[in-house]
């Protein structure tokens, strides 16, 4: 039933066949494959390189990992449940290719060492992918601000009216968010790219390696300078999910926000066929499915945060089995990372309509404006808080009377003050509202219109 594990001879029994299966994580770890064949094809270089040894014996497991590689990508290697993990997988089918060399390839090695090489090699190559998913975003939040500048949507604090703003300069602020996880993730990668390699089970080795040399076959930056704190760091991996964690509270936002425009109460946006659903009784529903689900799966990368904190939480030195349990979580942030990035920007690119007849009288309607007549006076010499007062009561009035400020006439402003005059109208204009907030930073069009092309530079450059 069970088949013999590598490290059998030393034990009386079969192992359980139910705790060979829990025990398992060729299941998952079979990810890993092409990374932990690429690892050992360096160890096998270095210790040739090195003697421990000889360059023939090199060569061969060097080939033989290769052909192990083409066997898997072709489909003709699949390591089952006996494999235990993809490490032992691999040096098995490589022994059974290449013959008893083959049993040399683990000298001066540790699976400890070797699984924390391959999950770092894993997360460098993601992390690349995953920014370039973000780019990707980015270009088309970028796009559809660009035709934006000019159309005015209400801006809100406590999902109550409160400023108008430029849709462009609404767009941008997801932009400014994905620009920072593009960042954070640069960063991240900098604690990634450390080779642990040589760090043994634990405590080094009696081998005479030379890390270094693996360490830039390998392009790490570094190597890990203590062995007990190579095998058993997961830092790069919590700060993964931390980022991974942050872009996903980012794409949750953005699909609250297209859930509500989408919906009757604002009508803000039409959700094109493309990227809606019907439902299965409701002839007349439409819903907006992709944003749902972005915003539900936030959920479960949180939760791999959470596990991988817990998982690491008072762990003594060094290596212990509960790290085996980092990879599902960290495969399926860099699967929901990716497939989330992928879907909003095709959401955004061809899903979205912006309803801009309805956004114009939106804010139209309102007294989002009310600030502006404050400013009013305030810059004709009343103090702020004076001239807000003021104001305050010229709303309530006018609620009362069902007026919007627009509606008053000039008397009935300068009964108010005699400061307002014929262009007070003017100030409250929604776009004349959007176009004086010109400090920077602020949805002013001349502010926004830099902006833009600040953040097209930004994204040009290299990725
Ligand atoms: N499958 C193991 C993991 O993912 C590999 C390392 C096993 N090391 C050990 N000492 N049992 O962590």
């Amino acid at each position: 039933m069970t088949a013999k594990q590598t490290w059998s001879q030393r034990f009386e029994s079969a192992l359980h066949p139910a705790i060979a299966r829990f025990n398992a994580s060729i299941s998952f770890d079979i990810e890993l494959i092409e990374y932990d064949i690429t690892g050992s094809q360096a160890h096998a270089k270095m210790l040739a390189h090195t003697g421990i040894i000889s360059p023939s014996e090199g060569e061969q497991l060097i080939t033989g990992l290769e052909q192990v590689r083409q066997e898997y990508r072709q489909g003709n290697f699949k390591p089952g449940i006996d494999a235990e993990d993809v490490h032992f997988a691999v040096e098995k089918r490589l022994t059974e290719i290449v013959g008893d060399v083959g049993k040399k390839l683990h000298t001066a090695r540790s699976r400890n060492d070797q699984v924390g090489t391959d999950t770092r090699l894993y997360l460098r190559d993601q992390i690349h992918q995953i920014r370039q998913n973000l780019r990707e975003f980015q270009t088309v939040l970028l796009d559809i601000a660009e035709q934006h500048v000019e159309t005015l949507i209400p801006g809100y604090t406590h999902l109550q009216r409160a400023q108008p703003v430029s849709l462009a300069h609404h767009l941008l602020a997801y932009f400014q968010m994905a620009q920072r996880d593009w960042e954070r993730l640069a960063d991240v990668y900098r604690r990634v790219n450390i080779s642990p390699l040589g760090c043994g089970a634990l405590a080094g080795t009696t081998f005479p390696i030379d890390r270094h040399y693996t360490a830039d076959l390998l392009t790490f930056d570094s190597v890990y300078a203590n062995s007990l704190d190579g095998v058993s760091d997961r830092d790069f991996a919590v700060e993964f999910l931390c980022a991974a964690s942050l872009i996903m509270v980012h794409l949750s936002r953005l699909s609250e926000e297209v859930i509500l425009w989408s919906s009757e109460e604002f009508r803000f946006v039409t959700l094109k066929d493309s990227c809606a659903t019907g439902s299965s009784i409701m002839p007349q529903k439409k819903n907006p499915d992709v944003p749902e689900l972005v915003r539900g799966k936030t959920g479960r990368v949180f939760g791999h945060l959470q596990a991988m904190l817990v998982i690491m939480k008072g762990l003594p030195l060094a290596y212990n089995k509960d790290l085996q349990e980092d990879k599902e979580g960290i495969f399926d942030s860099v699967n929901t990372v990716k497939a989330c990035l992928e879907a909003m920007s095709i959401l955004l690119q061809e899903g979205l309509e912006f309803r801009t007849q309805r956004l114009q009288a939106a804010v139209a309607e309102d007294f989002s404006n009310a600030t502006d007549v404050a400013d009013y006076l305030a810059a004709r010499g009343v103090p702020f808080r004076e001239a807000y007062n003021l104001v305050g009561k010229v709303v309530k009035t006018s609620i009362a009377a069902g007026k919007l400020l627009k509606d008053l006439q000039l008397e009935e402003w300068q009964q108010i003050h005699p400061a307002f005059a014929e262009d007070i109208y003017q100030a409250i204009s929604p776009r004349q509202v959007v176009a004086a907030r010109n400090s920077y930073g602020g949805t002013g069009f001349t502010q926004v219109k830099q902006a833009l092309i600040t953040a097209r530079t930004q994204i040009s450059g290299e990725s």
